[in-house]
């Protein structure tokens, strides 16, 4: 089964987990914190899943864009957006690594959970730099590196990033004022009984050239 079946098969049950509601929160709060968010931001959202994060940051920002490769996530964002009669949230089905990039640039792109998925993280990177305005701001909310015990057994993606390791692949695409700090420990069950895996939030900025905020 591919990574997005799975998650277009888990869609319509998303939102029952307090777990993921909490974990978006928090990440909400913790970008707050960090990040001199303006409601006169337009932001893309990539991974959005059926949209918790950006419902949290919704009163925070001008425009979000909710990109997601799962055609089932994005119907059940579509059904919370309409319920909710919002009307500057718009969905885009994307996958940056095999689509052309949207022709809007952003002044804050943030993502929970989703990097990890990403084969080539470095690459994915590249492309978020090259998709914000000079000067604009990225959020990566993601599972410091751990034994693999997360997803078990047979996931192929990253078990988590040393946060050395992704400082030096944010700087490697361009990126200055780069700062981690944990924004939330999730707790699950795992073969191995209960465990605690925190999530770092990594801010960075795209320099203003010639001078700026360096
Ligand atoms: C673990 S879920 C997180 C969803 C949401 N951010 C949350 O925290 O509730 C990962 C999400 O990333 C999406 N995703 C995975 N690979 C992707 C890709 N290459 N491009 C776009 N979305 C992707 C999946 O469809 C899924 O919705």
């Amino acid at each position: 089964m591919s990574a997005t079946s799975s998650f277009d098969d888990r869609a319509q049950t998303w939102d029952a987990d307090p777990v993921k509601q909490e974990r978006a929160e928090a990440v909400a709060t913790a970008l707050r914190r960090q990040i001199p968010l303006s409601p006169a931001w337009q932001a893309l959202e990539y991974g959005c899943g059926t949209g918790l994060l950006s419902f949290a940051l919704r009163a925070d920002l001008r425009r979000i864009t909710l990109a997601d490769s799962s055609p089932g996530m994005l119907a059940v964002l579509d059904q919370k957006i309409a319920a909710a009669g919002l009307t500057h949230l718009h969905p885009l089905a994307l996958d940056l690594l095999t689509d052309p990039p949207p022709a809007e640039r952003y002044d804050l792109i943030y993502t929970l959970m989703t990097l990890h998925h990403v084969a080539d993280a470095g690459r994915l990177l590249r492309i978020f730099h090259d998709l914000l305005r000079p000067g604009g701001w990225l959020g990566i909310a993601d599972l410091d590196r751990e034994d693999g015990s997360f997803h078990g057994p047979g996931f192929t993606g990253h078990n988590g990033f040393d946060r050395d390791a992704l400082w030096a692949q944010l700087a490697e695409a361009g990126f200055s004022r780069v700062e981690f700090c944990t924004a939330y420990v999730l707790k699950k069950m795992t073969d191995q009984g209960p465990r605690e895996y925190p999530l770092f939030l990594a801010v960075a900025a795209r320099p203003i050239v010639n001078g700026g905020i360096g």
